[in-house]
């Protein structure tokens, strides 16, 4: 596993551009099977796993094709299997969406369950109860999910909670649908949106993405389309955060200020300033930061995604913040590495309370989840001396080039190469 070296006490200053969203990218490379025609993607991240997806479109036959870094052509005309390789899917959660995708395509899935995660548990009972809406039978044995139709229909399903990978999965084997499908309580993230766009653009017919409720009615075919692919709001807001956590001035850049209100609206309340333009924002703070209390909720609450990063940013504001985590159950595993570079943090439950102000002092930490592990680098950039950031490929997975982005802004970040060693572990993005 490859570690950071990081050298800290850096401000982070100067400007960076953030990229593609993998949220988004990793629901729309699954849904271009949908069609068998071919389809341009731009911006799209590259990042791991998009690396797995388009390995994993490979292995079920279809043909990619890079346009430069972030351009991608998908032709899945060749389409010949309904099982995506097991040593591919296990990489990374997301694969998930292969049995709505494919379910739309063939009327058949078989795709792993996916498994042990470290966010908490995270069952997938709102896909099935959906897909079996629709008339998918539905078989889970030896760990697979067996999924087959031999015609989906239209139906009106009402999500018991709120899930982004459920309205997904339902969004794309609905599309295929005979007749009209009505999703209700479904997530109104822009990823969600962008989504609707891209399978519209395909031929799909969806309307009320962005809201409560989602009516889809059912397309007999599809045909190819070009989609650009929305910035990544993740991590602009990490780059935001990152920039008031070191008493920096930072412009991020390439990111939709709508997407990111909840960020604004808690940076201001600590005391950071900020300057927002269309496709800009400039976030700087003088390093002295007030305490606040942070609530994380679906779109267009706080992003559970960045309350990793915020808690950070809360260990450096002078005085008691509350931390209080409604999404995930067990979205923690940072609070125990952050103690290890000086932070004093007690958890009880969902909620944390950060007693703030401590200068951090560098420590060797271990990273188990991609945001955890963006939020150990940015607190090793504010702590005093040097600190080992272990297991960073959780990073990989999910930042475009983390490091020299943040390189650019100043930071003091040397990657070291370390022994493999076999993970086995189903990845939690
Ligand atoms: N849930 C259920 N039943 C279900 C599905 C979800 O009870 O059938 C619960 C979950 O246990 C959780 C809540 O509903 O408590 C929300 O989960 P959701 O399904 O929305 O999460 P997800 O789709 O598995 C996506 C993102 C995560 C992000 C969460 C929450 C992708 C690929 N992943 O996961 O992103 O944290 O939504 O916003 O879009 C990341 O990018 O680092 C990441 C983990």
């Amino acid at each position: 596993m490859d570690k950071y070296i990081i050298k800290g006490a850096t401000k982070l200053k100067g400007s960076v551009k953030i990229s593609g969203a993998k949220n988004a990218a990793v629901a729309i490379l699954p849904a271009a099977i949908l069609t068998e025609k071919t389809v341009s993607l731009q911006n799209v991240p590259d990042i791991d796993d998009v690396r797995t997806l388009i390995q994993i479109l490979e292995n079920l036959g279809a043909n990619i094709r890079r346009r430069g870094r972030n351009a991608l052509d998908i032709t899945p005309g060749g389409l010949f299997r309904h099982a995506p390789a097991y040593e591919l899917v296990k990489k990374m959660r997301a694969s998930y969406y292969f049995m709505g995708s494919l379910l739309a395509r063939f009327g058949q899935a078989k795709v792993p369950i996916p498994g042990g995660c470290d966010l908490g548990p995270r069952p997938i009972d709102q896909h099935l109860k959906g897909f079996a809406a629709l008339g998918a039978k539905i078989e889970i044995k030896h760990g697979m999910i067996n999924l087959s139709t031999n015609g989906l229909k239209g139906s009106r399903i009402y999500f018991d909670v709120v899930s982004i990978g459920a309205t997904v999965n339902l969004m794309l084997a609905a599309s295929a649908a005979e007749g009209r499908t009505v999703l209700e309580n479904v997530a109104k993230e822009p990823e969600i949106v962008d989504l609707a766009n891209f399978l519209n653009a395909m031929g799909a017919s969806i309307r009320g993405a962005g809201t409560d409720v989602i009516r889809i009615d059912g397309a007999k075919s599809f045909h190819g389309a070009q989609h650009v692919i929305i910035p990544d709001r993740i991590e602009a807001g990490t780059f935001m955060l990152a920039a008031a956590t070191t008493g920096g001035d930072v412009l991020v850049e390439d990111v939709i200020p709508k997407h990111v209100e909840a960020i604004t609206a808690k940076l201001r309340e600590t005391g950071a300033e900020l300057e927002i333009e269309p496709e800009r924002i400039r976030v700087w703070s003088k390093g002295v930061l007030k305490p606040s209390d942070l609530k994380t909720f679906p779109y267009p609450g706080f992003p559970t995604d960045l309350q990793p990063p915020g808690m950070v940013l809360l260990t450096a504001a002078k005085g008691l913040s509350v931390v209080t985590e409604n999404v995930f159950d067990g979205r923690y595993n940072h609070v125990d590495e952050l103690k290890r570079m000086g932070a004093r943090i007690k958890v009880e439950g969902r909620t944390a309370m950060i007693d703030g102000g401590v200068k951090l002092t560098g420590a060797p930490v271990h990273v188990t989840d991609l945001r955890s592990g963006a939020a150990l680098i940015i607190a090793a950039i504010a702590a005093e001396g040097e600190s080992e950031i272990n297991a960073i490929e959780h990073v990989d997975r999910g930042y475009e080039d983390f490091n020299k982005k943040l390189t650019g802004l100043g930071a003091c970040i040397r990657r070291v190469e370390g022994p493999v060693v076999q993970e086995e572990r189903i990845n939690d993005k």
